[in-house]
């Protein structure tokens, strides 16, 4: 490298999402030529990607952003950005400002095609840049971007969310939904395969919902799956998030008729509790959440299914939790995140009464997740001495002698092997089942 060239660092907080919002921006600053690195202290301009679902997320940003000013006093041509869904909410831009001045650059989740005018404008009078819009605007196509991997892709398909659960930011900080073109889509990843990726996984806050919101032509998630099972070259397709309300029949059934998309259902129940559910505006009840699961597992009986759960959602009480525990027995997840319910100020759950304590929410979950794990395992064992399929996505990074990957169902797999398996799919034997992974050796 020489010592003219101009690098940047991107530090990504939260979901899918943002990961495939920094792969764009990197795009945008390779394309103003600049170069990655994996060194904050080298950069030119840092940024962060940050996340505002839980209250954890955020201060994780705040104390990381506390400790940049050092390295802002020692290079004063440092940029150093926040970006990404926490600036969106009311007022946070300015905050940020005050307690960390030497942020320059603050930029909203609908202004990612504005960096390289913000930046410019910086460089040329050195004032600070804000740009956050309340409302969205139009998709933007085409922006230039910069893949993580090279075998495998995000690919968005809907922005933004219309679903408005109680207890959540994401629809105040990503705006209303929005779907992609088809055509857009079916473009993008023809021209990813080309490029050599075999894997997909399409992006939404709610994939189900996609398409509602056209006007002029009639498309939905199952006719949009069965487009990309057609594009030569994909292997796998993945989709992220479902909700349980708009999983429909058709769904099920196209899902059995393409081949490449991956019989992995994540399906987010939250709690088990009619009066939770209710509470936070999910829209099923735990018997028509069942009755999905039973339906999903009548056409895919070898279906993974997991899910998100949340714990001490106001007004939870102890029966409410306990009907959460026994709805993860009778469906019997392969696997869940879990979270603590995290108060989000402008959410009507921050208003509602009977917070649950913080030490009853701590007990709760260690429980939720002793049986989550109990039941993981369990599903796990009965892989022992089965061959599965496996796209191997590089040295484990704990152990650079062992590879990890993933089979079909989204379970990990570590092996042993060298990296130039990185990419492909393999048969892999499973010699040793564990609760979150599972281990084996290639079979030839
Ligand atoms: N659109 C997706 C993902 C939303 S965020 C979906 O609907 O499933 C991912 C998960 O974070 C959610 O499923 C939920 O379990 C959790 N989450 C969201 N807001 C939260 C909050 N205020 N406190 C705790 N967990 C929350
Ligand atoms: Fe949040 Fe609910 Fe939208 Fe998911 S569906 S992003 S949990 S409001
Ligand atoms: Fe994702 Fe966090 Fe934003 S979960 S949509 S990055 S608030």
């Amino acid at each position: 490298m020489t010592s003219t060239e101009k690098r940047y660092y991107i530090q990504t907080f939260g979901c899918q999402m943002n990961e495939r919002d920094t792969e764009v921006l990197s795009g945008i600053l390779k394309k103003m030529g600049y170069q990655k690195t994996a060194d904050m202290e080298e950069a030119d301009i840092i940024l962060f990607n940050t996340c505002c679902v839980r209250e954890k997320a955020e201060n994780k940003v705040l104390s990381h952003l506390g400790e940049l000013r050092e390295l802002k006093s020692k290079n004063p041509d440092l940029i150093i950005g926040v970006c990404g869904c926490m600036v969106q909410q009311k007022g946070m831009a300015e905050t940020i400002r005050r307690s960390a001045p030497h942020v320059e650059l603050l930029f909203g989740t609908h202004n990612i095609h504005q960096l390289p005018d913000l930046i410019e404008n910086i460089l040329a009078s050195r004032n600070p840049q804000i740009s956050i819009w309340d409302s969205e605007g139009e998709i933007r196509e085409n922006l230039p971007s910069e893949r993580e991997f090279p075998f495998k892709a995000l690919v968005n398909i809907t922005y933004g969310c219309n679903n408005f659960c109680t207890y959540c930011i994401v629809p105040y900080v990503r705006g209303r939904e929005r779907s992609r073109q088809p055509e857009h889509i079916i473009e993008e990843i023809t021209s990813l395969a080309a490029d050599g990726v075999i894997e997909v996984m399409l992006l939404g806050q709610n994939v189900n919902s996609y398409g509602k919101d056209f006007k002029d032509i009639a498309i939905d998630f199952a006719d949009l799956l069965k487009m990309v099972n057609n594009i030569e070259g994909i292997k796998r397709i993945r989709y992220m998030t479902s909700h349980p309300r708009d999983f429909s029949d058709k769904l099920i059934t196209t899902i059995a008729q393409c081949n490449k998309v991956c019989k992995h259902f994540h399906l987010p129940v939250q709690a088990g509790s009619n009066k939770i559910l209710e509470r936070m505006n999910r829209g099923y009840t735990r018997e028509t959440y069942l009755q999905l699961v039973k339906k999903i597992r009548q056409y895919h009986p070898d279906a993974v299914i997991t899910t998100d759960i949340i714990v001490g959602f106001p007004g939870e009480t102890e029966e409410d939790f306990a009907e959460t525990l026994k709805l993860v027995e009778e469906v019997r997840f392969d696997g869940a995140f879990t979270f603590i319910y995290s108060t989000r100020a402008g959410t009507p759950a921050a208003e509602f009464k009977n917070q649950v304590p913080p030490e009853v929410k701590k007990e709760r979950i260690q429980r939720l997740n002793d049986l989550i794990g109990k039941i993981g395992y369990e599903i796990n064992l009965k892989y022992l001495n089965k061959k599965v399929d496996v796209l191997v996505e590089g040295p484990s990074k704990t152990n650079s002698d062992m590879l990890t990957g993933k089979t079909d169902g989204n379970k990990t797999v570590i092996f042993p092997g060298d990296s130039s398996y990185t990419g492909k799919i393999i048969p892999v034997l499973i010699t040793e089942p564990q609760t979150w992974i599972l281990k084996g050796k290639i079979e030839e």
